[in-house]
């Protein structure tokens, strides 16, 4: 499968988030993931649909945007209107109401994809596979960019890669998120992802080129 690569703004410039996601579109990346914090789903506040709106015009990538909110079903449309791409609600925040938000985030033109974190069983993900165009593995606990990679992610990918294996999606994008790096996106790629999404590793090197084509595995 084609391995995609969205660095995190997160551990962008702010002040300058618009040349930032230019700079990302010029050195390579697939997507451009956008963390978008409410201060209640997780403790951090970073921004909402007026920054997806505000850096719209500054690249044609694929806009992915991972709601770390409560209540999601108030933000899709706000989203929309911005110009986000995809939008990935949290399976914690929905529950039994995962699917019918994947459907409503389609009904606005948007791809839909549903998102567990680290002490969530990957079995929770599984009757969204049907609806979703993407699935994502939080590999660090939300809220933070910076942090280490948990190695019992590892396994949850794998068994999500198998699941769709065995239930007619094969091919569905799996997304991992959180403390992925050039030194750790092989067993990532290798467990089954091919979404990476990287923050720190891709705005503290000196290389972010180099360092986008080394987490797609190259
Ligand atoms: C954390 C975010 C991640 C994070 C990734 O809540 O969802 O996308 O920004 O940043 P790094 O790659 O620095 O762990
Ligand atoms: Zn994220």
């Amino acid at each position: 499968m084609k391995v995609k690569v969205a660095p995190s703004i997160l551990a962008g410039d702010f002040a300058r988030m618009g040349e930032t996601v230019k700079k990302l579109e010029e050195c390579g990346a697939d997507y451009v993931h956008c963390d978008v914090m409410d201060g209640n789903f997780v403790p951090t506040i970073t921004f909402g649909n007026q920054m997806i709106e505000h850096i719209r015009p500054y690249t044609t990538l694929p806009l992915d945007c991972h709601l770390m909110v409560l209540r999601p079903e108030t933000r899709l449309e706000g989203f929309a209107r911005a110009g986000a791409n995809i939008v990935t609600v949290h399976y914690e925040e929905c529950r039994e109401q995962t699917v019918q938000m994947l459907r409503i985030i389609k009904n606005y033109g948007m791809k839909a994809s549903a998102v567990i974190n680290p002490n969530t069983p990957v079995e929770c993900l599984f009757d969204a596979a049907e609806e979703a165009d993407m699935l994502l593995l939080m590999s660090v606990h939300p809220g933070w960019g910076g942090q280490k990679f948990i190695p019992e992610s590892l396994g949850k990918i794998e068994k999500l890669r198998q699941f769709l294996i065995r239930n007619g999606r094969p091919e569905l994008d799996i997304e991992v998120d959180g403390g992925i790096t050039p030194d750790n996106v092989n067993d990532v790629i290798s467990a089954g992802a091919n979404v990476i999404v990287a923050g720190s590793a891709v705005f503290r090197s000196p290389d972010m080129k180099a360092t986008i084509s080394r987490l797609r595995g190259e």
